[in-house]
Formats: C-alpha cells, sequence, structure tokens
C-alpha cells in the first residue's frame, strides 16, 4: 500500500475562528496512521491558535503555510521568513500558480523560498502546472496542478494526471511524491488516489466544508 497526502488549502478564504471550527469537525475523526497523511493549510494568521488547538488535542493533522519569505528574517516587510514559521508547520506550498500569476513569483524566486524552507526543515510542497515546470532540487514532494482544473470544477482526467505524474517522475529521476490538484472532490478523489503515481490530493474548494472534507477522507 502506497503512503497517501490528503491536505486542505484554505488560500484565503477561512478567517481564524472558521479555521478553529473546521479543526475542532475534523479534528476528532482522524484516526492516527503511518501510511496517511492529513495536513491543513490554513491563512497564515491562523496558523499559532491552529497549532495550539491540534497539539492540545493531540490531533493527527499537520499543518502548513501557503507561502513563505524568500528572504531569512531581516528588513523586509511583510514577509513572513521561514525560520519565523517553522515553530508551526511542517510543510509549505510553494510555487502555487495563483502566487505566480497574480505576485510574479519566477522560478529564481522560488528557489530562494525553498531553499529557505528546506534550511528550516520545512518540506516544500512545489506545486507545478505540468511536467515541463522546473521543479527545484530538495523538493520531493510535488503538486501536479494544471491552471484550467483550479476552482473551475472541471478536474483533469486521472489517467492524465497519472501520465504527467510519471513524466515528472522520469525526468526528476530521484524518490519523488506527486499529488494532484485542482477540483478534486469527494466525487472524483479515489479516482486519482488510485493512479499508481499519484501520491495524493490537494485539495481548494472541497476543503472548506469540514463534511466534504471528511467524505474525501473516507475515499482512502
Ligand atoms: P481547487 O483548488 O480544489 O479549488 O480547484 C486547488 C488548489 O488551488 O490547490
Amino acid at each position: 500500500m502506497k503512503d497517501l497526502w490528503i491536505i486542505a488549502n484554505f488560500k484565503s478564504k477561512k478567517n481564524l475562528v472558521s479555521t478553529l471550527e473546521w479543526i475542532d469537525l475534523v479534528g476528532p475523526r482522524l484516526t492516527k496512521s503511518n501510511s496517511l497523511k492529513v495536513a491543513l493549510c490554513p491563512s497564515t494568521v491562523s496558523l499559532v491558535e491552529a497549532k495550539k488547538r491540534i497539539q492540545v488535542n493531540n490531533y493527527p493533522l499537520f499543518l502548513g503555510s501557503q507561502d513563505l519569505s524568500a528572504f531569512p528574517p531581516g528588513a523586509y516587510t511583510g514577509e513572513e521568513p521561514a525560520e519565523h514559521l517553522k515553530d508551526f508547520i511542517d510543510i509549505a506550498i510553494l510555487g502555487h500558480s495563483e502566487r505566480r500569476s497574480n505576485f510574479k513569483e519566477d522560478e529564481k524566486l522560488l528557489d530562494s523560498k525553498v531553499k529557505q524552507a528546506v534550511g528550516c526543515g520545512i518540506k516544500p510542497l512545489f506545486c507545478v502546472q505540468s511536467e515541463k515546470t522546473p521543479i527545484p532540487k530538495d523538493c520531493n514532494l510535488v503538486a501536479y496542478e494544471p491552471v484550467f482544473a483550479i476552482g473551475t470544477g472541471t478536474a483533469d482526467t486521472p489517467a492524465n494526471a497519472d501520465n504527467v505524474a510519471s513524466q515528472i517522475k522520469k525526468n526528476l529521476n530521484r524518490e519523488v511524491e506527486i499529488l494532484y490538484g485542482g477540483s478534486v472532490t469527494s466525487k472524483n478523489a479515489q479516482d486519482f488516489l488510485e493512479c499508481k503515481n499519484i501520491s495524493g490530493v490537494l485539495v481548494g474548494t472541497a476543503s472548506l466544508d469540514p463534511q466534504e472534507f471528511l467524505n474525501i477522507l473516507s475515499s482512502c
């Protein structure tokens, strides 16, 4: 049986109160497992309280950020350095297409972000939009997220996603886990999770509803 990741990406859609409500509903339904890793990436402002809530209740839930600074701590107004985030998070989503397009994040900047994350013991979850997207070294958790599928309700086909994941593995020629993201729901999650080259899903819209997220988890 392969290891699976199920990761919720809240984007900028939930505030602290609704993030904690979500944790209170989902957390008690999670069971400890070595092969299934469940992670939540809320907005940065929710990370500290989310971490407390998870720790106090001992929920088997990893936490992640949706970005981090390309710089170390210093005179970088508005930035959240990995060095500060590392006390709260296990993973960091980097290279999401929404950041590439809205904030003009390029390969050089993303390379620096990956270096900052890895240097602080944070696992980058590096998003690529196709098998051609460059992947910095040290990234061994990659999400294939075709832009046409993000937030549109039209997912890629599992066969194509599996094919892209296989290409990425061939190109990298090293141990790497590939997730699929883009309009994943409880109706199609299992089809992606069953693909040979896919080790999990990154879920945006469908992760916001705790019950829908739990339904996705039960596909595992
Ligand atoms: P979506 O978003 O599930 O709403 O398509 C996925 C993502 O952007 O990570």
